[in-house]
């Protein structure tokens, strides 16, 4: 049974007790009864509305059931409580110890506090409590006594201390525990008993320890979740026991050893995630047996060793990640099994050699990357991957060190939507083919060596709303056709595109998706000349343009005042000369913007956005002087709305020669991929190059 099953039953118990409710509408509610509600009622801040009639079975949220024994006169008792969602506040008094013939008790979703009353957990025929998304704190209760509960929801509060061991001794019909997002710390040993358990929820607590034997007592489990705490030692293989498993989530801990060779016996398995541990050792070589799996999640451990699993069985795999372990290579051809492959991830391994020529029949892929793992022969990789006709987002950056980019014209990407193929060292210009993607929204090319002119096919492009070719050698003029991108001049809505839905990491601590990345033209870093079109203003769709660093000279065009929707703007390190356009002080977002180090002369405009700007944002004007700057005041914070990466008013150019990026990473637990977008501090670049500090890279971890 799964989680929808689940749901259909307690629907269904849900249904019978709507049933006796409708059965008992003419009976009086028993006055232990009413008296016990009325007692809850004062704990709350608020009442319940309609909870002021004498007949309680009529009131909202409580569930009846009339009983008639035989010759009597009937008795109708309060069996439920329905109460969640109701914006409850206050707290529950001990008024339960009344309402003992309550099986089913709902107040989840609620802002309720203070401790959890004893007398809840020993209501001798709960079947269902679902405490969860309140505001309950303290200890698990010492002492549960629950003989009848099936499903025990306490997630989401600040409940704290060690699990308490024993509840199972008398909870010994428990089905669901799900104390997922409190702060339980401690070990969680004496679990053993809780032999019918299905679904085990402790994620995202404090729990420390080692994993204790007697979970692997535990033959109903079909779901465990421990991810996301403080788990130790090693992983026994005493999982094999749960040979009914279908999920299990061990990521985010803190496990080390290999990972036991015992895939063979979980026949059910279907998800299997344990990243972001210790983990060391080879691939489990049972995994070939699996032919139920359909999700392996090892990213961010210390797996090595080849790729060597038999993927012939593998059949069901449609997401494997295998990202950031030290996996070598080459990259298994016999991959091409898994037919329903749709993510794979293995980046981050130093894999080297080649894409493998039977990558073209992974007909269901759409999402590769490759990035960082020391392939060469990006002519051969392009035209292995054209072929795949489902993939939508490739990502290859750090690879193909010094190779040139390939510009044969048949190269064609029908359902690209990303491509990210930057700190490559790619040679060449920037090909013609990429006008055939024709559903690209997303080109990173930056951090290369391409030289010649910004091609004019991008218009043809209607989705692409991102581009980045920064600190490439491109020069010429920008090419007016830029400023024709629709996605960018605004009668294109891509939120309704549901196809970029990939989660992503952006900056430290924070997740997102591609295709709320903020439309972007990023050309800095180059030997662009020539001068900046009035037709810019059209791009009112455009919130980050960066110009910088370039050779670009003329005017700053007045029209550009028509970019509503610009937050960076950077212009600095150019020739422009001329004045800012006082009309600038409309442009209500603009949260970043220097023109420094141009040849520009005149006031600074004042009032909107530009009261906020740093001086260092005008300095460096030699074409008469900028005046009219007073603010010296602190740098303006780098996450500002959308939180792209900061443009730097003052560019540290400098020679680098080291590998190494120091950046951190946030931490999300389920998901499967992640683009990364970090600060490095270096790459491995010819010493005679300059490059700048800041940059911007995907890197799908
Ligand atoms: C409790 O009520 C909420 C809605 O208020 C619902 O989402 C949840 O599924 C219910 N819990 C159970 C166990 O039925
Ligand atoms: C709870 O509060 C939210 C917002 O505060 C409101 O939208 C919602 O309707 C409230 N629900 C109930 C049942 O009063
Ligand atoms: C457990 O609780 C979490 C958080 O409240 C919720 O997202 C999840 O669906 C719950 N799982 C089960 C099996 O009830
Ligand atoms: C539960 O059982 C264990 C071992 O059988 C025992 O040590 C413990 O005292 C029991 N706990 C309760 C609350 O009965
Ligand atoms: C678990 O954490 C508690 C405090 O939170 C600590 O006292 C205990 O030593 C830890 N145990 C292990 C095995 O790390
Ligand atoms: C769990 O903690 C208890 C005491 O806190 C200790 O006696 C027991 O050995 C621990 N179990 C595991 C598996 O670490
Ligand atoms: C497997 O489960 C059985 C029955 O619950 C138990 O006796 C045995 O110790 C378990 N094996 C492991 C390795 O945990
Ligand atoms: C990788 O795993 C370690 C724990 O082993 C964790 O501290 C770190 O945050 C993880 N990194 C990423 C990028 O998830
Ligand atoms: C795979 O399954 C077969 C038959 O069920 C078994 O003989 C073989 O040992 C298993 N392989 C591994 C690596 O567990
Ligand atoms: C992989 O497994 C299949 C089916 O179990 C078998 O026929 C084939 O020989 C295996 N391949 C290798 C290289 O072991
Ligand atoms: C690239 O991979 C190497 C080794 O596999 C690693 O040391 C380095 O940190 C990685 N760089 C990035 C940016 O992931
Ligand atoms: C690059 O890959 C292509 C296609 O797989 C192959 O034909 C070519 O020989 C490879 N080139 C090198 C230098 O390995």
């Amino acid at each position: 049974m799964d989680i929808r099953q689940f749901s259909v039953m307690f629907m269904l118990l849900l249904f019978c007790f709507q049933a006796h409710v409708l059965e008992s509408q003419n009976q009086v509610c028993n006055s232990d009864d009413i008296g016990a509600l009325r007692d809850f009622q004062k704990g709350l801040n608020s009442g319940i509305e309609s909870w002021a009639t004498a007949d309680c079975c009529s009131w909202v949220g409580i569930i009846c059931k009339s009983s008639l024994p035989l010759g009597l006169v009937s008795s109708t008792r309060v069996v439920g409580l329905e109460l969640g969602s109701r914006n409850l506040t206050g707290s529950l008094s001990e008024s339960f110890v009344g309402l003992n013939q309550l099986r089913y008790l709902n107040l989840s979703h609620n802002f309720l506090s203070g401790d959890l009353p004893r007398y809840l957990f020993i209501l001798q025929n709960l079947e269902v409590l679902d405490l969860s998304d309140n505001h309950f704190s303290g200890l698990f209760p010492d002492s549960i006594n629950l003989p009848s509960i099936q499903f025990l929801d306490l997630s989401q509060n600040y409940l704290y201390g060690t699990i308490n061991p024993s509840m199972c001794n008398q909870s010994t019909n428990i089905q669901v525990l799900n104390l997922s997002m409190n702060y339980f710390s401690g070990n969680i040993s004496g679990f053993g008993k809780c032999a019918s358990l299905n679904f085990l929820m402790l994620d995202s607590n404090m729990i420390n320890g080692s994993l204790p034997n007697d979970i692997f007592w535990l033959q109903n489990l079909r779901q465990l979740h421990i991810q996301n705490n403080r788990i130790s030692g090693l992983l026994s293989d005493g999982l094999g026991n749960l040979s009914k498993l279908v999920q299990v989530d061990l990521s985010l801990n803190r496990f080390s050893g290999n990972l036991p060779d015992v895939f063979t016996s979980l026949s059910n398995l279907e998800s299997f995630s344990a990243h972001s541990n210790n983990f060391i050792g080879r691939l489990p070589f049972s995994l070939s047996n699996s032919s139920t799996i359909e999700t392996l999640h090892l990213r961010n451990n210390s797996l090595s060793g080849p790729i060597d699993l038999n993927f012939t069985l593998m059949v069901r795999l449609s997401s494997l990640i295998l990202s950031s372990n030290k996996f070598h290579g080459p990259i298994p051809p016999s991959i091409t099994f898994c037919r329903n492959l749709k993510t794979l991830n293995l980046a981050r391994n130093p894999l080297g050699g080649q894409v493998p020529e039977s990558f073209k029949n992974l007909e269901s892929l759409s999402v590769l990357s490759l990035s960082n793992t020391s392939l060469h022969n990006i002519s051969g990789a392009l035209g292995v991957l054209q072929q795949c006709r489902n993939l939508r987002t490739l990502i290859l950056t750090l690879n193909f060190h010094g190779e040139e980019i390939p510009t044969y014209p048949a190269l064609q990407f029908r359902s690209l939507e990303a491509l990210m193929i930057p700190y490559c060292g790619l040679t060449g210009v920037i090909p013609q083919w990429l006008s055939n993607c024709s559903k690209l929204q997303l080109l990173d090319l930056s951090w290369n060596y391409l030289g010649g002119s910004i091609p004019d096919g991008f218009s043809a492009l209607e989705s692409l709303f991102y581009i980045d070719l920064s600190n490439n050698s491109l020069s010429g003029d920008i090419p007016k056709s830029l400023t024709k991108l629709r996605s960018l001049s605004g009668d294109f809505n891509r939120l309704r595109n549901p196809s970029l839905d990939i989660p992503l990491f952006k900056g430290t601590n924070q997740y997102n998706k591609l295709r709320s990345f903020p439309p972007t033209l990023d050309l800095s870093y180059n030997k662009l000349s020539g001068k900046i079109w009035p037709d810019f203003g059209k791009l009112r769709n455009l919130h980050v343009l960066g110009l910088q660093h370039n050779q670009l000279s003329g005017l700053i065009p007045e029209e550009m005042s028509s970019m509503k929707s610009l937050e960076v703007l950077d212009l600095s390190h150019n020739n422009l000369s001329g004045t800012i356009p006082p009309s600038f002080t409309s442009l209500s977002f603009l949260s970043r913007f220097s023109v420094a180090f141009n040849h520009l002369y005149g006031r600074i405009p004042s009032g909107g956005q530009f009261l906020t700007f740093n001086c260092s944002s005008f300095e460096g004007n030699n074409g008469g002087g900028l005046f009219g700057c007073h603010r010296t005041a602190k740098e303006i914070p780098a996450d500002f709305p959308g939180d792209v990466p900061s443009f730097n008013a003052e560019p540290r150019k400098h020679t680098r020669e080291i590998v190494d990026f120091p950046f951190g990473i946030g931490v999300v637990a389920g998901f499967l991929l992640a683009v990364f977008i970090c600060y490095m501090s270096g790459l491995l670049l010819p010493k005679n190059k300059k490059r700048s500090r800041r940059t911007l890279g995907f890197i799908l971890l």
